[in-house]
């Protein structure tokens, strides 16, 4: 029997239209997936394309399955050297089954941790990380490397889903209800994950019920452990603190008909009406002129 909270969730979820997501696909489906939604990454990395040092080598940092990293490769042209970065090895390993399926096997792959990056002081232009700050137990350490590894002319640009956007809970192949996370406990938010596979696993044959039971428990698993309540403040507060990084330029990237309203640049919205937020970071004054 469920509880009283998670019976209201699986009813408003019920109610409530699913949205277009990769869901339970092949590994070359989602990387097709990450490559068809990099439109935003694209706009924030072309703003910043005459901005301090040309660019010669760039660095994806958790690049996922490589989708975004082809689209940036093919964007940025083919003198950049790109070097795509993931702590997962299975994650790099279809990365590069992405790359050479897209004639792009020029693409370096690295394992490392974000927080413990393997490279010399300087080494990128561009340090792009695109949803992965909200996955990185140690972000202020990881912003502290990109500084690290950063041209003193260089920029980062950076995209991440804060926590209080309306797909914030990472749960939406399942539970569909924007922000439940902010307004549903954790046990809930997994009762009712579990409660929703199982739904939709008894509608199904017994090999694609099984697949979507497991489906499920890897949402859990990864809202549990890999995604982490990261706020817009928390970035900014991170930035004011040590990391010698300040905005050079901003973006909010809003969820259907909010994507071009006011409303979600306006403190106290961006963070609830954000779906993306995205930020170009430079070295601050003082540290750039001193490492200059
Ligand atoms: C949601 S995916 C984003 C993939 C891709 N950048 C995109 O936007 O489609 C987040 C990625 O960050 C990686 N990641 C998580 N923690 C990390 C860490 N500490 N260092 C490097 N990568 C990490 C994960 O393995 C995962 O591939």
């Amino acid at each position: 029997m469920p509880t009283l909270s998670a019976s209201l969730l699986l009813l408003a979820n019920r109610v409530l239209p699913a949205v277009d997501l990769p869901g339970d696909t092949g590994p070359m489906d989602y990387a097709r997936w990450e490559n068809e939604t990099a439109d935003g990454l694209i706009e924030v990395f072309d703003s910043c394309r005459d901005r301090g040092a040309p660019l010669r080598r760039a660095l994806d940092v958790g690049c996922g399955y490589g989708g975004k990293t082809t689209r940036l490769r093919e964007r940025s042209g083919k003198d950049v050297h790109w070097t795509a970065l993931d702590l997962a090895q299975e994650h790099l390993g279809h990365a590069g089954n992405w790359f050479e399926s897209n004639g792009h096997t020029e693409i370096a792959r690295t394992r490392a941790d974000a927080a413990r990056l393997p490279f010399a002081d300087g080494s990128f232009e561009r340090i792009v990380s695109a949803d992965a700050l909200e996955h990185l137990p140690e972000p202020r350490q990881a912003l502290r490397e990109f500084r690290r590894c950063l041209h003193p002319e260089g920029r980062i640009v950076l995209l991440f889903n804060p926590w209080a956007s309306p797909r914030g809970s990472h749960l939406g192949d399942l539970l569909h209800l924007p922000w439940c996370q902010v307004f549903f406990s954790r046990d809930t938010l997994v009762e009712a994950t579990r409660a929703e596979a199982a739904r939709k696993a008894a509608q199904m044959d017994a090999v694609l019920a099984e697949r979507v039971i497991a489906h499920g428990e890897s949402l859990i698993d990864h809202f549990l452990h890999h995604v982490h309540p990261t706020r817009i403040a928390d970035l900014r507060d991170w930035l004011a603190e040590d990391t010698g990084l300040e905005i050079e330029s901003q973006r909010h990237f809003g969820p259907g008909p909010l994507r071009d309203s006011g409303l979600i640049s306006m403190p106290w919205c961006e963070e609830f009406l954000s779906a993306t937020y995205a930020a170009v970071l430079r070295p601050t004054a003082s540290v750039s002129s001193a490492s200059s």
